[in-house]
């Protein structure tokens, strides 16, 4: 698909941003999100912010689900050329280099949300074995009756 997809530019990109004409970058991708921000279940202001720029890392903080990534294909429109990003879009010289999709915190992001995902199945189980265990414990050292 890339071979025949048109190449915009940041300047090209960044003209659509308003509510009725918006488009964002994520991942060197460029996708005409118009008719999909009233819908968004983030909100609409919050992808209006990422314009202008490329919106990898917003986008990949949130950690979209599977559906999202693939709901998203629809909206594409063309590559991103990278290379009009240069920090030159910025005026102030010392401001660090443009965000970069290999820097995408994605493994460490995937990796806690593993994490996150294994305790919270974890915890309730733990927890009824800790009854369990209390409870048999409770009853070997009752006196017994007879
Ligand atoms: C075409 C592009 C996009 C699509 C199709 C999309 C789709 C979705 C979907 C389906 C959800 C619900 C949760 C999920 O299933 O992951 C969601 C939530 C969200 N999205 Fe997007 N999104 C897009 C772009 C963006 C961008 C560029 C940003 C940030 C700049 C963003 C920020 C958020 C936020 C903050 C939430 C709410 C998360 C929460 O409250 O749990 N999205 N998006």
């Amino acid at each position: 698909m890339s071979s025949n997809s048109k190449v915009f530019t940041l300047d090209e990109v960044a003209k659509h941003n308003r509510k009725n004409d918006c488009w964002i970058i994520v991942s060197g991708k460029v996708y005409d999100v118009t008719p999909f921000l009233n819908d968004h279940p983030g909100g609409d202001l919050v992808i209006l912010s990422a314009t202008e720029k490329d919106a990898t890392f917003e986008f990949e903080v949130v950690d979209h689900s599977e559906s999202a990534i693939e709901d998203m294909q629809k909206y594409y429109v063309g590559e991103f050329e990278t290379n009009t990003l240069p920090a030159e879009v910025d005026n102030t010289h010392n401001s660090p280099p443009p965000f970069r999709q290999a820097d995408a915190p994605s493994t460490s992001n995937q990796s806690s949300g593993l994490v996150l995902k294994i305790l919270k199945y974890l915890l309730p189980l733990l927890i009824l074995a800790s009854a369990y265990a209390l409870q048999y414990y409770g009853k070997s050292s009752e006196p017994s009756e007879s």
